[in-house]
């Protein structure tokens, strides 16, 4: 790449989770174009490819680990595979649209399992196992849904990311002992196959971005050059944040 570039990536290993869909795919992508070494992990085999064909840089040694960070096993096969990184970025998630008079604790458990208990398993693991080197920089993924905008359904899934806003929080404070930072990012809707569950129609999400100040969804890229803020030492004095990106719609 050469030349003057605050927000490179070069010389920097990075592993993103969700890494085969939307977000975590843009990221790893995003990442590799501004010169990172990226281990990607997902649970679909052929997206995942999809996403490690796209990379740039294919002299360096990017990895690709497929894991369902739900099964035991295979979370702690990938926790050992997982060298000194000096970034982590955690988008692995799901939606669920759900009124909360409806919500059973198997729905609860559905959502924070793979929203919260996952991520921050990681997190802490790698950490404890001195897996993050010193000044590493970690993203998680939370949202708008869980701080800022309550609309109604939405409340499972906005407690899972608040909780998780909560945990980053913490693990900011108590991690800067190895100066390693720990922020988060709130999107508004971005486009990507977690907004097209079916639950809403296409004809009502383009109708919804008229809400948007800037009349549009994010896209998924839009979150990722965040990411890459977040992982650079451009943002080497910032941490314990959320960042919001969502196009205007929580202005109040
Ligand atoms: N899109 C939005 O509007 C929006 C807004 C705010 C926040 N977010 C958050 O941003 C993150 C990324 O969302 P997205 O929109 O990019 O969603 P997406 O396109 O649906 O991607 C979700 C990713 O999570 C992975 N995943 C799901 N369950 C998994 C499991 N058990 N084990 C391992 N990986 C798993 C999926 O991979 P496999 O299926 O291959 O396992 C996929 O790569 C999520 O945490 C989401 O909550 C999204």
């Amino acid at each position: 790449m050469g030349g003057y570039n605050p927000f490179s990536l070069e010389g920097k290993t990075i592993l993103v989770t969700g890494a085969s869909s939307g977000i975590g795919k843009a990221t790893a992508i995003e990442a590799s174009k501004l010169g990172a070494t990226v281990i990607i992990t997902a649970r679909d085999t052929q997206r995942l490819q999809e996403t490690f064909d796209a990379l740039d840089g294919h002299d360096r040694e990017h990895k690709q680990i497929i894991a369902d960070l739900l099964d035991e096993v295979q979370m702690k096969n990938l926790i050992d595979q997982i060298p000194v990184i000096d970034g982590l970025v955690l988008c692995a998630g799901k939606g669920l649209t759900l009124p909360m008079q409806f919500a059973t604790r198997e729905k609860l458990d559905d959502i924070f399992n793979i929203n919260f208990f996952a991520p921050f398993e990681l997190l802490r693991s790698l950490y404890k196992k001195k897996r993050l080197q010193k000044q590493a920089s970690v993203v998680l993924l939370a949202s708008l849904g869980g701080t800022q905008i309550f609309s109604g359904g939405n409340g499972i899934y906005g407690a899972s990311k608040s909780a998780l806003n909560t945990v980053m929080k913490f693990c900011a404070k108590e991690f800067a002992a190895r100066k390693v930072r720990v922020n988060s990012i709130c999107p508004g809707m971005v486009d990507t196959p977690l907004i097209h569950r079916g639950t809403v129609s296409d004809e009502q999400l383009l109708e919804d971005q008229k809400r948007y100040p800037l009349g549009r969804y994010g896209q998924p890229e839009d979150i990722a050059y965040a990411a890459i803020y977040l992982l650079s030492d451009a943002s080497s004095w910032v941490t314990g944040q959320d960042m919001v990106l969502d196009g205007g719609v929580s202005i109040k």
